[in-house]
């Protein structure tokens, strides 16, 4: 580790030369790495050291000496305040190309993995407005801004979390990230629920009852969904604010109200009651139709979505043949997209109403191919376990969430001796951990193609082809 004269309270002149994950400015000096918030590569910047650590310091800047030419001015009115868009003020090229060096380091330094080949970032054609799905929660304390007086309200807001607060939310009136129709209906909840006297959801004192808003668009098809999320049913309560919802925006095809009694912060109801419309909302990718309900996971960008299919359908190298699993399959996109090159899919996946979806998907789409499985993955092939009245795979298709597979699925994955995995992430950082240990147990990794889904954050989804040495 290289040594150091820097001290914390001291100011220091600092170039940056690359961004964290995360969005912080990393500096060197003399090899000894420097985290400055608020800053882009390029800018070079009078910073105070405010926290001195063994291995790297955290500074701030106090005032820009040289501007970066990749600074653009960010267009949110809360982006100093919001976690959400942390590179809004650098330009679009040079975020892909952050994402393209964070994802190479994260492979080829830190997990030790040298041998493969890594395609440029698949941009995205949209870079505002892209989300088809946005989470919003309301609450009681809200984040009181420097310029607000004391006399402002703070008992009510709706809007996303300030970064590292779980108890604060930021008051959003816009959000450029979401269609504009979503702004639309997130002011409107907001005014109508202020006046309905709503009580927001505590999340100290667990009193309260509106916890999330939800809102799901079908970007190829128009549905739109908007789905409350209470901390119990009262159907007098919400059924004024859906009302009035529906009566505003005709164009919402459904309104759903998820009940989470539980104190955990999540936009999730042990169940859900059909406010309006349809249970769920349609979308389209390629010549696919989706049904989505509330609580199943569906890609968030529709269109990159469908970059990331195509890329994980030339990597599986189908020739009809095959029998695919699609481990943690969510709706079951990634099989149905699939089913036509191979033999048959298994999709597992651990949300029942995903599972529902799925087959309900296969069936509008008319594949026959396919067949779903509620599984908990984190055992359901543990050692011992195997399941034999189910096709051996040759190819693997695996896309866990952000934490990534559980060290025993990761374990059993060679078992199955399939010939090709296709590894899809939204966590580079997991998915370097788990390739690594399924390079151990007798695969290469070929390839790394990167498809940047979530433009101004710093997301980036990566497929890995890993073939059997
Ligand atoms: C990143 S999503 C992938 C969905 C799908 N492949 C797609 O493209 O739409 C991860 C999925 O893993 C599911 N999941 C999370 N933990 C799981 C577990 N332990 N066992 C099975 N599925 C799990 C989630 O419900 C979610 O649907």
């Amino acid at each position: 580790m290289p040594e150091t004269t820097i001290q914390k309270g001291q100011e220091i002149e600092l170039t940056i030369d690359s961004l964290a994950y995360g969005g912080r400015g990393v500096s060197k000096v003399d090899g000894y790495v420097i985290f400055v918030k608020n800053s882009i590569p390029g800018q070079k910047v009078k910073a105070l050291i405010y926290r001195k650590k063994k291995g790297y310091a955290e500074a701030r800047p106090l005032e820009v000496l040289e501007e970066s030419p990749h600074i653009v001015s960010a267009p949110c009115e809360h982006f100093a305040y919001c976690g959400g868009c942390t590179f809004q003020q650098l330009d679009y090229a040079e975020q892909v190309h952050q994402k393209k060096q964070h994802v190479e380091d994260l492979f080829r330094r830190q997990a030790g993995i040298a041998d493969f080949t890594i395609d440029e970032v698949i941009p995205a054609e949209k870079q505002f407005n892209y989300r088809n799905k946005m989470e919003f929660s309301f609450s009681n304390r809200r984040w009181t801004l420097p310029d607000e007086g004391d006399e402002t309200e703070r008992s009510f807001a709706l809007g996303l979390h300030v970064p590292r607060r779980y108890d604060k939310i930021l008051d959003i009136n816009s959000c450029h990230i979401q269609p504009e129709l979503g702004n639309e209906i997130l002011n409107t909840v907001k005014t109508k629920a202020r006046e309905l006297k709503l009580k927001p959801y505590d999340v100290k004192t667990h009193i309260g009852f509106l916890r999330h808003l939800v809102l799901r668009f079908g970007h190829n098809t128009g549905d739109v969904m908007v789905n409350f999320v209470t901390s119990y049913e009262n159907p007098e309560l919400i059924k004024p604010l859906a009302d009035h919802i529906h009566a505003q925006f005709p164009q919402v095809t459904s309104i759903i109200n998820n009940i989470n009694t539980k104190k955990a912060d999540i936009a999730f109801g042990e169940y859900e009651t059909l406010l309006y419309g349809e249970p769920t909302i349609t979308e389209k990718m390629g010549d696919l139709t989706f049904e989505i309900s509330a609580n199943s996971f569906f890609q968030t960008n529709t269109k990159q979505g469908a970059n990331i299919y195509q890329a994980v359908l030339e990597g599986a190298k189908l020739t009809g043949k095959e029998n695919v699993y699609d481990l943690y399959c969510g709706t079951g996109s990634i099989s149905l997209f699939l089913a036509k090159n191979a033999k048959e899919v298994h999709g597992f996946e651990l949300i029942t109403s995903a599972v529902e979806d799925a087959t309900r998907n296969a069936m509008t789409n008319l594949i026959t191919n396919v067949r779903f499985h509620k599984a908990n993955l984190d055992f359901f092939f543990k050692k011992g376990k195997s399941h034999k009245d189910l096709s051996v795979p040759d190819v693997i298709v695996i896309d866990p969430p952000r934490a990534g597979m559980h060290k025993d699925m990761v374990n059993a994955l060679p078992r199955f001796d399939a010939k090709r995995l296709v590894y899809v992430s939204c966590n580079p950082t997991t998915q370097s951990r788990d390739v690594a240990l399924l390079i151990e147990n007798g695969y290469g990794l070929k390839k790394l193609t990167m498809v940047d889904m979530f433009p101004h954050t710093p997301h980036i989804e990566t497929v890995g082809i890993l073939e059997k040495n």
